[in-house]
């Protein structure tokens, strides 16, 4: 089993892919860190905890990270994911007082603690920035780092140019884009944007189970909602199972290496420049993921979580 720190901002599509590794016994989820992106960085941890208990998985740490971007003003999507961040169904009953505090030391202590330890990043960067900041040397001994976040030849979704989590924190992407010491898979919306869970496939997951099911049918309703909405899309985009995903099967994308910088500044800020060819002679510092199995995503998600379920 491969040790994995999911560092994220939940959020629905976030719920949905902790629910996905949770639920993968290819993976040892050694703690959550949460940081301010879709909601602030508390009120994510609380739904962190509560797709925990929801898988019976309430010894995994949850870590409250950092609470602000690291220049610019936070700016949250609670249109998109609800007053709450799981589809303002207002779940009760969490215990608060089981958040830990310091996200960005318990990364710092994981990497240098464990063997072989990943991080998949479903969020801003904030987190992954401020250790890289506090220790660049323990990131020598992480094993893979996946980051649910940027655009290549696709449209943003914060501007013409800018994904959501890069362009909420971009100081923090570039960050880490420029420090750290392994290349990036970049799990962007080329690849997210095909992963769309339609009301037939969550008509479908009902008829398989019925606690998770439930939980997904009661998140996912708001979201389905704005996407249709604003983008006149049945269903809705489910960007962030797609990292946990392909961790798990690299087979899913495909991709190629490039270098990457994220822009900080100005009418393109957020915006992830690839250098597809290379026009800046810099070593490659990322994967960039351009095409997505959509069917196969499909049916590893929904093995994992129904018990049952044969694809
Ligand atoms: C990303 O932004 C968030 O709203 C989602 O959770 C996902 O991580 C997609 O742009
Ligand atoms: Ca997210």
């Amino acid at each position: 089993r491969r040790k994995v720190i999911i560092d994220c901002d939940p959020g629905i599509d976030d719920a949905l892919a902790l629910m996905l590794a949770l639920k993968s016994e290819e993976l040892d989820v050694v703690g959550i860190t949460v940081c301010s992106g879709n909601v602030p960085a508390r009120m994510g941890a609380k739904n962190a905890l509560k797709v925990l208990e929801l898988c019976e998985k309430t010894q995994v740490p949850v870590y409250v990270g950092e609470e602000v971007p690291l220049e610019r003003e936070l700016v949250t999507a609670q249109d998109t994911h609800g007053e709450d961040g799981l589809g303002e169904m207002f779940y009760k009953g969490v215990e608060e007082s089981f958040i830990h505090e310091d996200g960005v030391q318990f990364i710092l202590d994981t990497l240098r603690k464990e063997e072989k330890v990943s991080i998949i990043a479903l969020g801003p960067l904030t987190n992954i920035a401020k250790a890289l900041m506090q220790d660049e040397e323990a990131f020598g001994y992480l094993d893979e780092f996946i980051s649910m976040g940027g655009a290549y030849r696709i449209h943003g979704n914060c501007s013409p140019v800018a994904e959501f989590n890069y362009w909420v924190d971009p100081h923090a992407a570039d960050y880490t884009y420029q420090h750290l010491p392994r290349k990036i898979h970049m799990i962007g919306l080329d690849v997210t944007r095909k992963i769309v869970l339609t009301p037939n496939l969550i008509e479908f997951i009902n008829r398989l189970d019925e606690k998770l099911a439930t939980f997904i049918t009661e998140i996912t309703r708001f979201y389905i909602d704005f996407h249709w909405q604003q983008e006149g899309i049945i269903g809705c985009v489910i960007n962030d199972p797609l990292a946990v995903a392909y961790f798990i099967d690299r087979n899913l994308c495909q991709g190629f290496e490039s270098s990457v910088e994220v822009v900080t500044e100005g009418i393109a800020v957020g915006q992830s420049i690839v250098d597809s060819e290379n026009f800046y002679k810099r070593q490659p510092n990322a994967i960039i993921n351009v095409s997505v199995d959509e069917k196969q995503f499909m049916s590893l998600f929904l093995k994992k979580l129904f018990v049952g379920y044969e694809g």
